[in-house]
């Protein structure tokens, strides 16, 4: 089955690591979809996100990233895909995540979610918050992967 990973990655944490190496061993091929969600003002272009989660998933053959403009039902007709993979990290990301799988569905049947459990390890972390204490000074080394944690340096250097 081939599934999809769809999320902002701005930028990729340890959590999405987690959720894409786990869900890697279940699909024939994941793709890993960079969504512009304009709701979210950006630390990071979707290219420059695209490459850093080419880079830190280099290892993982089945692995596929694309990005993704508009409705994420979309991409069913683009892409041989049969679903759609999130994680859930709290019991807070439950209601937002059921909305969202249902009216997926309604819009697109063929769009089942499948639903992965956060490693407890990092059920509560998010981009923005990585970004907010990084910017802050604060390390955050345990939260992402160095490549992601130097690209996120030298985007404070150039401000
Ligand atoms: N580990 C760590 N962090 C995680 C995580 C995990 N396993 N899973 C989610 N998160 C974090 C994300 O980094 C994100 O952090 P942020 O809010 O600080 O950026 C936060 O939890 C929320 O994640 P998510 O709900 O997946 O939001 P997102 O912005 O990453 O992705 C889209 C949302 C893009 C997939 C969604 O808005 C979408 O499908 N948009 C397309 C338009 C569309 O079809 N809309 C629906 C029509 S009704």
């Amino acid at each position: 089955m081939n599934m999809i990973y769809p999320g902002s990655f701005d930028p990729i944490t340890n959590g999405h690591l987690d959720i894409i190496r786990r869900a890697a061993t279940l699909a024939d091929t994941l793709y890993i979809a960079v969504m512009v969600n304009h709701s979210k003002s950006p630390m990071f272009s979707i290219e420059e996100r695209v490459e850093l989660i080419q880079q830190v998933t280099d290892d993982i053959d089945n692995v596929i990233v694309i990005t993704f403009e508009g409705l994420l039902v979309n991409v069913f007709q683009t892409y041989p895909i049969e679903a759609i993979v999130k994680g859930l990290r709290a019991i807070s990301d439950f209601e937002y995540e059921f909305q969202m799988a249902q009216i997926n569905r309604e819009m697109q049947p063929r769009a089942e979610t499948l639903f992965m459990m956060t490693n407890p390890e990092w059920g509560y972390l998010s981009s923005s918050l990585v970004r907010e204490i990084h910017g802050l000074g604060g390390k955050i080394d345990q939260f992402a992967p160095p490549l992601v944690v130097s690209a996120m340096n030298r985007k404070l250097e150039e401000k």
